[in-house]
């Protein structure tokens, strides 16, 4: 038996509940893990509202680090004892052990420790699809602009880092001027707290009028016009996240009367798609971390059992950078 914190309805963060569940022996292709943390992330909201429906009752999460327990037939990248981390399409992390895929699952280099490998895969492998494999036609290239939403937040922090790294001109959007700050303390080239400026004329002012190549939007409702219109000719809108709502559908035409732009609904799991696949861009994850090119800022740490305090900071817009959960 395990303690988990489970949803057996969607609503508010009152339905998340500690209980104990039986944890199993890993099938084949699967692994059992032992958390010694689990990460936080917008979309374990989705998960509790039904957004994003899946059968219940559910464990929601989707990221953790720990020790492999057990290994089952056919696994052959992990024995155990390893210490490992992973980003998982199917929920279930919010517990102190799980059964799951090995798929996704990582051996995380030993100078990273198990909050910060709990609190890195599911957004630093997001970073990295967005920054490096959702591009415009022409790709990007180093001195590029490129307007990315939310940027204090887990997946911003990152963001910020990484595309500094790669040279790119990152302005940053974020709801607070402390949150502002702290984007760019984290790389940021620019920032605009869009909850008092408008960000359409700052970007459009900051690119001397031609636009950003790509917009990277998980805020989704609150933004998504605005973010098409901060776009140059031939630009790309990626709208990867809803955290204020899902955006209205859009008509091609719209795409048209703005400059031929093309638009993306991307998801971490395409990419993310298979054992190799997966390695590999973890594999560039690591690189980054470990050179000290970003650096995971774990601003927030609940024990289990305060998962639902975890996301209502996180849902009401108190939370910088990562949160995880203790186990
Ligand atoms: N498609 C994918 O593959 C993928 C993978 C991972 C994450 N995501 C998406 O990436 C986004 C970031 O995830 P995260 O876990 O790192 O969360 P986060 O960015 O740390 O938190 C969400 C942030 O969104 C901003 N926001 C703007 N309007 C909001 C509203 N009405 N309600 C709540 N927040 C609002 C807030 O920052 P400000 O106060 O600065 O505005 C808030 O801190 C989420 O939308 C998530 O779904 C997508």
């Amino acid at each position: 038996m395990t303690k988990a914190i489970q949803i057996t309805e969607y609503g508010g963060p009152e339905v998340l509940r500690l209980v104990d569940v039986e944890v199993g022996a890993p099938g084949p292709g699967e692994v059992r893990v032992r958390h010694r943390a689990c990460g936080i992330n917008f979309i374990d909201i989705y998960q509790r509202t039904g957004l994003y429906a899946n059968p219940l009752p559910l464990i929601p999460g989707g990221e953790g680090a720990g020790v492999v327990e057990a290994v089952g037939a056919g696994v052959t990248h992990l024995g155990v004892g390893d210490r490992v981390a992973y980003a998982a399409p199917r929920p279930g992390s919010y517990c102190e052990a799980r059964v799951l895929d090995a798929t996704h699952v990582c051996r995380l280099p030993d100078d990273i420790d198990f909050d910060t490998g709990a609190a890195m895969m599911l957004k630093g492998l997001t970073v990295n699809y967005l920054l490096r494999r959702t591009l415009p036609v022409e790709g990007l290239a180093p001195g590029d602009a490129v307007l990315f939403h939310a940027a204090a937040g887990g997946v911003g922090l990152i963001a910020c880092q990484w595309a500094k790294a790669l040279g790119l001109e990152l302005i940053g959007t974020a709801g607070s001027d402390e949150k502002c700050a702290l984007a760019k303390e984290y790389g940021a080239a620019h920032v605009i707290n869009y909850r008092r400026e408008d960000f359409v004329a700052r970007v459009r002012e900051i690119t001397g009028g031609k636009g950003v190549k790509v917009v990277y939007d998980s805020v989704g409702k609150d933004t998504f016009d605005g973010s098409l219109a901060c776009l140059r000719p031939f630009g790309l809108m990626a709208v990867f996240g809803n955290s204020s709502g899902p955006p209205a559908p859009v008509a091609p035409a719209t795409l048209a009367a703005k400059g031929s732009l093309y638009l993306t609904r991307p998801t971490l799991f395409t990419h993310a798609s298979t054992r190799e696949r997966t390695q590999a861009m973890a594999d560039e994850l690591f690189e980054v971390v470990r050179s000290g090119a970003v650096r995971i800022r774990i601003a927030q740490r609940y024990p289990l059992a305060q998962a639902a305090q975890a996301q209502r900071d996180l849902e009401a817009r108190r939370t910088t950078g990562c949160s995880v959960l203790t186990v």
